[in-house]
């Protein structure tokens, strides 16, 4: 198994300070790392160049990329770069859209996530009584907004929370401010969801979120691999979450490496809040990324 790591920007030889404490920790492992340019991959749009560091190999071996988000075409350049070597990502580009846009995967997690609908950014720019009417379902319930990927949950008041879905005007104001903050990063359009109670945490420092108990699970086929505490803020409680009641809905789920986001409810239950691709999803802050390697590398001797 492969592990590849984006290099820096314009040091191609360098890993990307990202991920420098995951590369260390990879290699010290002995396991068998990697650098592809993403300059190359997006800005130069030279897929061949982004993974000319990496010998063609003899025999179809795996390979898994730890690196920033790719939108699915560039994953998918990325993969037939590799795959033209013989390399072959953990997962095909199918299986990397599943998980990367939460339509894609909604349908197999609906009964564990809170309730969502979405418009694409054309629908919206077509009329915004598109936006009202797929609202109607949530009555004057609170919801959140996000694209089909990213929030923007630390501009919470003015681009991600609405009190109250029929209230036409916040909808219109959020709506249109997370829009143009998006601009060009915006993935696909907007996904509105049901504003559920979390067991509140605390209030994050900098931008003023409310917090809740959310773990990241990352699941390697089909099982739980690794977990962290996602915040570093805030007293979890000692117990951490029993993932039994995911563990079904976790082998529906359409990719071999992926990370489930879930959170504490003020009933006490679990509930998913979003899904990734498990190669670009941060590792959260204190998690322990030498060990996140070993229990990676165990499942691959
Ligand atoms: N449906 C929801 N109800 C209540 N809080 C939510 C809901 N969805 C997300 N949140 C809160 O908003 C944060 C950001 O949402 P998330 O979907 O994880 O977006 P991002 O991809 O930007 O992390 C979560 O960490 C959680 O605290
Ligand atoms: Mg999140």
């Amino acid at each position: 198994m492969k592990v590849l790591f984006c290099s820096q920007p314009f040091q191609e030889n360098k890993v990307d300070e990202t991920y420098e404490y995951e590369y260390t920790c990879a290699k010290q492992l002995g396991l068998d790392i990697h650098l592809i340019s993403l300059e190359q991959l997006i800005y130069q749009d030279n897929p061949l160049a982004a993974v000319k560091q990496i010998q063609p190999s003899p025999e179809k071996v795996l390979a898994i990329y730890r690196g920033w988000m790719l939108k699915p075409f560039l994953y998918q350049k990325l993969y037939d770069a590799l795959l033209a070597k013989n390399i072959e990502l953990i997962n095909t580009p199918e299986k990397y859209v599943h998980c990367h846009y939460l339509p894609e995967s909604y349908e197999v997690i609906k009964d564990f996530t809170p309730l969502s609908v979405w418009l694409h950014k054309e629908e919206i720019d077509a009329s915004f009584e598109n936006v009202y009417r797929i609202l109607n379902r949530f009555g004057q319930a609170p919801i959140m907004i996000k694209d089909y990927v990213k929030s923007r949950k630390h501009d919470w008041n003015e681009a991600c929370y609405i009190p109250d879905a029929s209230d036409k005007e916040k909808v219109q104001q959020v709506t249109s401010r997370f829009l143009e903050l998006q601009q060009d990063e915006l993935n696909e359009g907007v996904v509105f969801r049901e504003f559920v109670k979390l067991q509140f945490l605390t209030h994050h420092s900098q931008s003023n979120m409310p917090l809740s108990q959310e773990y990241r699970v990352f699941f390697l086929d089909g099982e739980p691999m690794y977990m962290a505490n996602y915040w570093e803020e805030g007293q979890y409680d000692d117990t951490p979450p029993d993932l039994q009641p995911f563990l079904e809905v976790a082998k529906k789920i359409k990719s071999r490496f992926f990370t489930m986001d879930i959170a504490k409810l003020e009933n006490g239950s679990w509930t998913i809040l979003e899904l990734g691709d498990a190669q670009v999803s941060a590792l959260p802050e204190q998690a322990d990324r030498c060990e996140f390697f070993t229990r990676l590398k165990r499942n691959f001797l």
